[in-house]
């Protein structure tokens, strides 16, 4: 794929060679997204993140792999403080972002949100999460990480665990993992199982998927834990939340009849999915994993630009 101009929206619009590409790239910005080499390949650049909904990682990160290298940005993270408030629409907003820069980084809460603002702006989107949609940076950090911590993706046992209904992470990763082949074991709750529309997909995919029902199970099999959160903000009903709040949490003993090289990964924030004596454990791959946030940003405003092929 020419990637100069690409949209960015699903992880699904692009083939293993164009993923295994961008992580190739990625691996090349490390020394500049460590700050131990300097770059201006994207020096006059502007970047635009219109952030409708809270971040903390992937805002900071995507600010931080445009300034590493070279380039300007501009944006929000409080939809108050724009004239969303007033009843501008979203594809008035874009319009005037796409004016401003020359690429355009947006997370809404509405599901497809990334799709529409595409078809109103000739700057590449790059879609940061829409509503419990996709979340397609985010897969290809996990995918570098997965790659860095345990060296490969096919073949690997990767449980995803959580709230699988309503966490866009999970959707857009579990439908890479089956572009590399990776075995797939879900574990949620009963009212939290991953959509029948994504099950479907991946089973065109040709996915290899189990269910698991035990946290224990789970820690036994696999070689990557991606833990995520219950996602409290899109459940209709703050009831429903509350039934199923805590669910899976990790346990340190747990982990005593994990690999030795079992590495337990989450896009973050966590609530209570981890509690913190893990963090020090030779497991936790997290803190890691928001790190390469950089270098894969990095590598995606510089393909999506044109400066590298
Ligand atoms: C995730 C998101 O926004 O979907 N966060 C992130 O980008 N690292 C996960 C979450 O909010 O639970």
């Amino acid at each position: 794929m020419n990637f100069k101009g690409q949209n960015i929206v699903s992880i699904r619009d692009f083939s293993r060679d164009d993923i295994e590409h961008i992580l190739d790239v990625s691996r090349t910005m490390v020394p500049i997204a460590k700050g131990k080499e300097t770059s201006d390949l994207l020096k006059g650049k502007i970047l635009a993140t219109l952030f409708f909904e809270p971040s903390t990682r992937t805002n900071l990160s995507f600010k931080a792999a445009m300034l590493r290298l070279g380039g300007s940005t501009l944006g929000f993270t409080d939809v108050k403080s724009t004239s969303a408030k007033k009843g501008e629409t979203l594809a008035d907003t874009i319009r005037m972002a796409e004016a401003y820069s020359d690429i355009i980084v947006l997370r809404h809460p509405q599901e497809g949100a990334a799709r529409l603002a595409s078809q109103f702006s000739s700057q590449p989107i790059i879609n940061a999460g829409d509503g419990a949609g996709q979340h397609p940076t985010q897969t290809l950090l996990d995918l570098f990480t997965i790659n860095e911590e345990v060296g490969s993706i096919e073949g690997k046992n990767i449980a995803l665990v959580g709230d699988l209904r309503y966490g866009r992470t999970a959707h857009s990763l579990s439908h890479a993992l089956a572009m590399f082949n990776a075995n797939l074991t879900f574990l949620s709750p009963k009212t939290l199982t991953m959509p029948t529309a994504v099950i479907r997909l991946l089973e065109q995919e040709g996915a290899n998927i189990k269910v698991a029902t035990t946290l224990e199970e789970v820690a036994e099999e696999s070689d990557i834990i991606y833990m995520t959160r219950i996602q409290k903000e899109r459940f209709p009903d703050p009831s429903e939340y509350k039934k199923v709040a805590g669910s899976y949490m990790l346990d340190p003993e747990m982990l005593e009849y994990a690999k030795k090289t079992m590495r337990i990964m989450h896009p973050l924030p966590r609530v209570d999915e981890i509690p913190s004596e893990i963090d020090s454990s030779e497991h936790a791959a997290y803190f890691r994993q928001a790190f390469n946030g950089v270098p894969v940003r990095m590598a995606l405003l510089a393909l999506v630009s044109g400066v590298v092929k």
